[in-house]
């Protein structure tokens, strides 16, 4: 009997250049807070949002993917053609199949990668980038393109109290390819299944048709648990992965923690005792929870406004419904 032949992958792998997409519907605390019963002034302090973004009808989940896809293939150097592999984490994609990253490979002009969506909610990039990683140092792939995007405004109930000011949209990427150096630190990541119920929808759409509702299966919401896991268990995964990474909080340059809640980043930025050197991603002010877009969106806004340089380290911790999280270490392109 023959022996099988294994493939053979880079040595490493890094993030080559990220990409991302900000709707254009700009939507202040103002345009909320009479359907909940609330204030401005509550929901800076208790979340840090000022504004988030909300998609117009025209910027579908594919189209705002194909924007930050592109942007970040053009950043890493790479023509369409390059990509052997499209990663789509979204928990936002509508139709059950085919998988955004099909129509999404397609449109981007690449020639016939493996292309697949992945749900693991907040947490999904974080979760791409990791596989990605994993596909390139096995041989698997050689450029793998991983998108985070989510239209939450179509999921969410705006006269939600819990949800409505939170949730928002966007879309962020990354090319993950070959290095010669490690770029891409061990993931560290896992679910608390028995927490599912915390964040979750309403009821799924079976349901929805078999009682005869006419209101979609709205995102729910148990946010105080979810603050306190999140604030402390989560400072425990994001340690770890540093000392993974083989960093210490002193080394680190950036910390991009999933926009979920300032006070949450506050809380892990504290916890960590990380140094007044790292840079800290505050996304969320502007763009209010995008999920599955939250990290990219983030860190491609440090790039462009220079707060993350090329080299630097930056640690990703991602986590949401499921209950999922994943963090790595990565080095800024
Ligand atoms: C949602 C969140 C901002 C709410 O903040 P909180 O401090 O936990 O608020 P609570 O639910 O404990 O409510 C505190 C008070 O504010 C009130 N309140 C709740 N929502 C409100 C709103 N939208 N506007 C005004 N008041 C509100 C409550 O009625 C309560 O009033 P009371 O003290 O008189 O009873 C916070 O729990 C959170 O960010 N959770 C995590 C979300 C998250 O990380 N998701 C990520 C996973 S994707």
């Amino acid at each position: 009997m023959s022996a099988l032949q294994a493939s053979v992958g880079a040595p490493h792998a890094r993030i080559l250049g990220v990409g991302g997409y900000r709707p254009s519907r700009v939507i202040p605390n103002s345009e909320i807070v009479d359907l909940i019963d609330s204030s401005d002034e509550w929901i800076r302090t208790r979340s840090g949002i000022v504004e988030r973004r909300w998609a117009t009808p025209e910027e579908t989940v594919q189209m705002m993917s194909v924007a930050a896809g592109r942007q970040a293939i053009e950043a890493a150097g790479l023509e369409p053609q390059q990509i052997d592999c499209v990663i789509v984490a979204t928990v936002s994609h509508m139709l059950q199949t085919p998988s955004a990253a099909t129509l999404i490979a397609d449109e981007l002009g690449t020639d016939h990668p493996a292309a697949f969506d992945i749900s693991a909610a907040c947490a999904g990039f974080c979760h791409g980038v990791a596989m990605a990683a994993d596909f390139v140092r096995g041989g698997s792939s050689r450029h793998v393109l991983v998108i985070g995007v989510e239209r939450l405004s179509d999921l969410t109930d705006v006269r939600d109290r819990g949800t409505a000011f939170i949730f928002a949209d966007g879309a962020g990427a990354a090319v993950v390819g070959p290095s010669q150096t490690p770029g891409i630190g061990p993931v560290v990541w896992g679910s608390a299944g028995e927490q599912a119920g915390l964040i979750t929808q309403k009821k799924d759409w079976l349901e929805v048709l078999a009682d005869g509702d006419t209101e979609r299966p709205w995102l729910t919401m148990d946010g105080n648990p979810v603050f306190r896991w999140a604030a402390f268990e989560m400072a425990k995964v994001a340690q770890d992965a540093l000392d993974r990474a083989g960093i210490t909080a002193e080394e680190l340059d950036c910390f991009v923690p999933h926009q979920a809640n300032m006070r949450i980043i506050d809380a892990l930025a504290r916890t960590m005792k990380l140094p007044a050197s790292v840079k800290i991603a505050r996304d969320i002010a502007t763009m209010g929870n995008t999920s599955a877009a939250s990290i990219p969106l983030a860190l491609e806004r440090m790039i462009e406004q220079g707060e993350a340089r090329s080299g630097d380290t930056a640690l990703l911790i991602a986590f949401g419904a499921g209950l999922v999280y994943a963090a790595q270490v990565v080095v800024v392109p």
